[in-house]
Parts: structure tokens; sequence; C-alpha cells
């Protein structure tokens, strides 16, 4: 039998229901923890949460936000997150699709993470994935100008649906070109997934798109 899993927050709950964001906004959301709420920092599926964890305590000043939707992996990360007091980030139970179309404004992100996404490997799975035209199109209209969508996979077919929905966005520019994608990026804190996918040799990928800022922006 596996272990109970624990259910109670040893402090502050920082995961926030999106009926409450969607009523109160970011700003009462995030009130009293950052100065400036705006523009936000996104991960979506962050998975065991370590990566997000990262983010939030090397730059305590800006308001990083978490979407999961395991209820496990959410409550897992609300515990250590109250744990370790840190204020500056909110956890949300829900599908990213849903938070990055209903709970985001145009605008109001700096930057977005899709860490090792789900691959939906068969093919009448294939539009689960995250990353797929309209919604890269909706990504990049939450961004900022100037603001930056990272993503990574191992997965080969993935990485041509990831490399080309990108390429093919006109509010976007390749932050890594003339390179499509990197295999490496230095000082970047890998995953847990990027760890197991590491350790069996696969082939990795890495994508850094960045908002224009100039006239072809939507
Ligand atoms: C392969 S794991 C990667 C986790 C983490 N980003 C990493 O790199 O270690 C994908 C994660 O995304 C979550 N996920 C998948 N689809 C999602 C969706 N539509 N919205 C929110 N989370 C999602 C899964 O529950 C899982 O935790």
């Amino acid at each position: 039998m596996g272990r109970t899993l624990k259910r109670d927050i040893p402090g502050i709950d920082r995961r926030v229901p999106p009926d409450e964001i969607g009523e109160k906004g970011w700003e009462a959301v995030f009130a009293g923890d950052v100065e400036r709420v705006f523009p936000l920092v996104v991960e979506l599926g962050f998975g065991r949460g370590e990566f997000l964890l990262d983010l939030a305590t090397r730059a305590p000043d800006v308001a990083h936000v978490g979407v999961e939707y395991s209820h496990k992996r959410v409550l897992k990360l609300a515990r250590r997150i109250a744990r370790m007091e840190l204020c500056n980030v909110r956890l949300v139970n829900a599908r990213a699709e849903q938070v990055v179309s209903e709970l985001l404004a145009s605008g109001s992100v700096q930057m977005f993470w899709v860490n090792f996404p789900d691959p939906w490997p068969k093919k009448r799975h294939l539009r689960r994935r995250l990353i797929q035209p309209a919604q890269v199109a909706l990504l990049a209209d939450r961004l900022v100008p100037g603001g930056i969508l990272e993503a990574a996979t191992d997965h080969l077919d993935y990485a041509e649906q990831i490399d080309a929905v990108l390429a093919a966005e006109p509010a976007l520019e390749n932050a890594y070109a003339p390179a499509r994608f990197l295999r490496e990026v230095p000082d970047r804190l890998p995953t847990a997934y990027e760890l197991e996918w590491r350790a069996e040799g696969r082939p990795l990928h890495f994508w850094r798109y960045r908002r224009r800022a100039g006239p072809e922006a939507p």
C-alpha cells in the first residue's frame, strides 16, 4: 500500500481557486506579498515544482504562478511552499488552457515556462498537446512586448510540432536564431523530468521565443 497523502498545509496555503482569481484579480491574490504584481512569471504543468520554487526563490520581488492539473502535485507543492514560507508564488489547480484563456489578461506575463509538457504520443490524443497554434497565439497575446516563452521537450515528434508552431506564430521571434532550438542551455536548472530523460540519453530540445514589440505583433 502507498503512503497516505498528507493533506494539511503547514503554514499559509498558496493555492488559489480559479473562481477566486476570476472574481478578485491577481493584484488582490498577491496583495501584500509583492510590491508589483505585473508582469507575472508563469509555469504551466510544473510537475514536482522544483523549477518553480527555484525561480521564485531567486526573484523574491516577482509574482510567480504555477499551473498544474494534478491535484496531488499541487497539494504536495503547496505543503512545501508553506514550509519554506515563500510568499511570491500562487498555485492554480486547473488546466493550463483554462488559466491562459480565462485568467490571464493580454500583456500581463513577462515569462511563460512550458517544461517537458506531456507529449500525448497516441494519434487520437494529439489534440491534447499544449503547444498548438491557437494556444501559442494566446500565450503570445498574454506576454508583454519583449516577454519570453520558454519550452522544452525530449519527445522527437512533439519537438517537430513545437518547432513548427512557434516559428509560425507571427507575434513571436526566435531568441536563439539562427539556431532553431538548443540542445543545452547553460546555467539552466534541470527539471525532475529532464533529469530522467537525460539519464536515459534522450536528445533534449529547448526553445526561447520573444514577443515582438513592433508592428508584426497583432
Ligand atoms: C511530463 S510532466 C513535466 C513536469 C515538469 N514540468 C518537469 O519538467 O519536470 C507534465 C506535467 O504537466 C501536467 N499537465 C499536463 N497537461 C496539463 C494541462 N493541460 N494543464 C496543466 N497541467 C498539465 C501533468 O500533470 C504533469 O505534471
